[in-house]
């Protein structure tokens, strides 16, 4: 049962995906999965490379339907919003950093933050003031006006994560984030993203194959099976 704190709530949730693109039998890669992601609360999920983890993730934030089940951001179901309004509620309530930056490659730091925060409601003047704070916070003052072929794989990472916060979302759905990163600027990232998860009060799902960055979440869950089990 929903609980009006539930942020995210996902409710037998299953998923398949044609085994082909010509059809045939089609792959069950989640079944009846619950999940919920409480306000503040980081949860990561672990399993297995082709498990279901970016699926359940996509799942969980929108970005992707299922075949049964309900899916509820706050108090709203995901399944019956049009796709304006789930992208208004993505750009306003949620962030997103995925294992590679995505950043756009023709605009400086500030702006692919300045963008993410217009999006989100602000005025030209407001984005780049909040682009300058939250950059800020995540140590690239003096890396505003570079493009992301002038910066490092970890700076790119801070860049994402700064652009992924920015509108002071509700949650952070973190797929992989330090994947792509050697194991100092993981560990830098790591850090940086967790502390300012906790001091902004933000909910994080978090999907890792790193068991040590996934024991620093309140709750590790693991898919196994097509199933969701509490291991942590
Ligand atoms: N659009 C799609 N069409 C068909 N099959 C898909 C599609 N997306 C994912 N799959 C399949 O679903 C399974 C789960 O994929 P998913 O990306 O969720 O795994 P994962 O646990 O995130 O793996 P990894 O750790 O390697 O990132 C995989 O077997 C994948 O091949
Ligand atoms: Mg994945």
């Amino acid at each position: 049962m929903k609980r009006s704190t539930d942020l995210v709530y996902l409710h037998q949730v299953s998923k398949s995906f044609p085994a082909t693109l010509r059809g045939g039998e089609p792959i069950q890669i989640l079944e009846s999965v619950d999940l919920t992601v409480q306000r503040s609360r980081a949860i990561a999920i672990t399993g297995n490379s082709g498990s279901g983890k970016s699926t359940l993730l996509q799942i969980a934030a929108g970005l992707m339907g299922c075949d049964h089940g309900e899916v509820w951001f706050e108090h709203e179901k995901l399944g019956e919003m049009d796709n304006r309004a789930l992208s208004a509620l993505r750009s306003r309530r949620m962030g997103f950093i995925f294992q590679a930056s995505l950043l756009l490659e023709d605009f400086t730091a500030s702006e692919n933050v300045e963008m993410a925060a217009m999006i989100g409601g602000s005025s030209k003047g407001e984005a780049r003031d909040k682009a300058h704070e939250i950059l800020s916070l995540v140590g690239l003052s003096a890396r505003l006006s570079h493009r992301p072929d002038q910066l490092s794989g970890g700076e790119k990472q801070r860049v994402a994560i700064a652009r992924a916060l920015v509108n002071e979302p509700a949650i952070l759905f973190a797929d992989e984030p330090t994947g792509s990163l050697d194991e100092g600027n993981a560990a830098m990232v790591e850090d940086l993203l967790f502390s300012l998860v906790r001091q902004k009060e933000v909910a994080l799902l978090l999907v890792t194959h790193n068991l040590s960055f996934a024991r620093r979440c309140d709750e590790i869950h693991r898919i196994s099976e097509r199933n969701l089990e509490v291991i942590g």
